[in-house]
């Protein structure tokens, strides 16, 4: 699948933009502060309906402006013509011009795995970050996943609401349990299930940026331990004092680890952006593995950022993603780009929210 067609209109700093893209390499060349990022922002806001900076919509809009407008064509099996609109009074996705009633429907119409420095917070941010990663990662490949986070983040808001409560409304608290207790249950049962199929893609991926003589491992280690309705109703009374749920996948911790031990508390800042970069590389490779096409790669300034070994480990990916027709969009100031990237780059010029081919 690629990206063919972005237009742009108040987002960002983009007054309006209307760009046509190849399937491809395209790297995205200017200083600082001209609108290189919010390109990859755009395109990332297609794939999944948010900003990987994480930040809400309102501070996509253009300053002074009511509302942004991103619209797509996307290439893939067919083609689908994507429109998103958003100001403080007016939301609107549309899918070939039908208003998109459920999200499953439009999820997967176009992936990307994004590399950026905020990143780095996957290893070293709370567990919060890494639930986030395999979230997103199960609603890439089972969209339906999102509905099921979603009961479950509504039934939780909920329930706490009702804890924090002086009297408690006994009976509405064993409904939003018993949802509770549905949702948590599968969205722990597909975490189970991925994480394990997801690891020998990290595991290599690993070894190609590292040559590594260490050993890169991944775990689920769920707040449940056996059954989530039991463990609930044992946590009871502590949650009468603590005012909020304190057992279920909302607890949940990813366990990234070198060598046996925790990267979060033990591994050195190389190790550390060693296992960011091989996470994300896990991503693109595993959602190619099972939808057999590659995401579209957004890579925002981390090539400067990397050493010699580890860009040389980032390369066979973005040449495959290359060779089988899939596209990266790659950001760089100036001239401090790669160059063992080779000769079949579109260059872009990007200056001041304008987007012009580079010769
Ligand atoms: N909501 C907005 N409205 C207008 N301009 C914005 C908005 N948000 C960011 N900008 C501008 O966008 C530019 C930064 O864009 P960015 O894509 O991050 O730059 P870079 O080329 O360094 O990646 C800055 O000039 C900033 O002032
Ligand atoms: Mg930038």
């Amino acid at each position: 699948m690629h990206l063919a067609h972005l237009r742009l209109r108040d987002f960002r700093n983009y007054a309006r933009l209307d760009v046509d893209f190849s399937p491809g390499f395209h790297l995205l060349l200017g200083p600082n502060a001209q609108g290189k990022t919010n390109i990859l922002e755009a395109i990332y806001l297609i794939a999944t309906l948010r900003s990987f900076r994480g930040v809400g919509s309102a501070q996509m809009v253009r300053h002074g402006h009511k509302g942004y407008f991103v619209g797509a064509e996307i290439e893939g099996q067919s083609s689908s013509m994507v429109k998103i609109y958003w100001s403080a009074r007016e939301r609107n996705l549309t899918l070939n011009s039908q208003p998109v009633r459920r999200l499953a429907d439009y999820l997967g119409i176009l992936r990307a795995v994004v590399f950026c420095s905020e990143d780095l917070q996957l290893v070293k941010g709370p567990a919060s970050r890494r639930r986030r990663f395999v979230d997103l990662l199960l609603t890439q490949t089972h969209p339906a996943y999102l509905g099921m986070l979603r009961r479950y983040a509504q039934a939780l808001r909920a329930r706490n609401a009702l804890l924090k409560q002086r009297v408690l409304n006994e009976a509405a608290l064993a409904g939003f349990t018993s949802e509770l207790e549905s949702a948590g249950s599968e969205i722990i049962r597909m975490r189970a299930k991925l994480i394990p199929e997801f690891v020998p893609f990290a595991v290599a991926a690993y070894l190609k940026i590292t040559g590594a003589r260490e050993e890169f491992s991944v775990s689920y280690q769920p707040a449940v331990k056996a059954d989530f309705a039991v463990e609930l109703a044992q946590s009871r009374s502590r949650e009468r004092t603590m005012r909020m749920t304190l057992v279920g996948p909302h607890r949940d911790e990813v366990v990234i680890a070198v060598d046996g031990k925790s990267a979060l508390q033990f591994a050195s800042e190389g190790q550390k952006r060693s296992a960011v970069i091989a996470l994300k590389m896990a991503q693109a490779e595993y959602l190619s593995h099972l939808h057999g096409s590659p995401p579209v790669l957004l890579i925002d300034d981390v090539m400067g950022e990397l050493d010699r070994g580890r860009r040389a480990g980032l390369l066979p990916l973005l040449e495959r993603a290359h060779a089988c027709r899939g596209q990266v969009f790659m950001t760089a100031t100036d001239e401090n780009w790669p160059r063992e990237l080779g000769r079949e780059l579109k260059r872009w010029e990007v200056s001041s929210g304008e987007l012009r081919t580079a010769l």
